[in-house]
């Protein structure tokens, strides 16, 4: 079994691919791929990988600008192995202080301003839609008394099969 992690950052930036092959000396190719593929230029709706080929996916502060964010999710999911887990979100660390949180907020501009709730609802609408049933949406310091947007983060995960394939239950 092979114990390493592999991780790979995927960007829809072409500027961002730059910049991380400039940190590790070597140049993006013509296809955006930098270092190893460590850094690989591609749309989060369109994912150059196999199917059931990722252990974990982490994004953040991303799916919000995804062309078609049913599409992202799929796809997430289609890469995903069994056993996998992906967390999706955007907003605050739930250990940042509030008042450093209000700061940020309120230097924020009006297009950075989101209703969380609304976007939870509408990946609980997406999701089992896709037939994912493990899910489970997260909503940091959402009691917090100033209302102040922490943002969401939802996980989901594939489940595992047995040896003949099957769901485990
Ligand atoms: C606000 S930045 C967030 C960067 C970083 N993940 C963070 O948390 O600070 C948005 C990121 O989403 C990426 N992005 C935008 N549209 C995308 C798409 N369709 N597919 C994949 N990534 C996309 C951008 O390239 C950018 O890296």
């Amino acid at each position: 079994m092979n114990r390493w992690l592999r991780l790979a950052a995927l960007t829809a930036s072409a500027c961002c691919v730059a910049a991380w092959a400039s940190t590790q000396g070597t140049q993006e190719d013509k296809h955006g791929k930098a270092d190893a593929e460590r850094m690989i230029q591609a749309d989060a709706c369109e994912l150059p990988f196999r199917d059931n080929l990722v252990d974990v996916v982490v994004s953040r502060g991303s799916f919000q600008f995804w062309p078609d964010l049913r599409k992202g999710l799929s796809e997430i999911y289609r890469v995903l192995k069994p056993g996998g887990v992906a967390y999706i979100g955007r907003g605050l660390p739930e250990s940042l202080p509030p008042e450093t949180a209000r700061r940020m907020r309120s230097e924020q501009g009006k297009d950075m301003k989101y209703d969380p709730a609304a976007t939870a609802q509408q990946l609980r609408e997406i999701v089992p839609s896709l037939g994912i049933k493990d899910y489970h949406m997260h909503r940091p310091r959402i009691d917090n008394p100033e209302g102040i947007n922490y943002g969401l983060w939802l996980q989901f995960c594939k489940p595992k099969l047995d040896e003949g394939g099957a769901v485990k239950p």
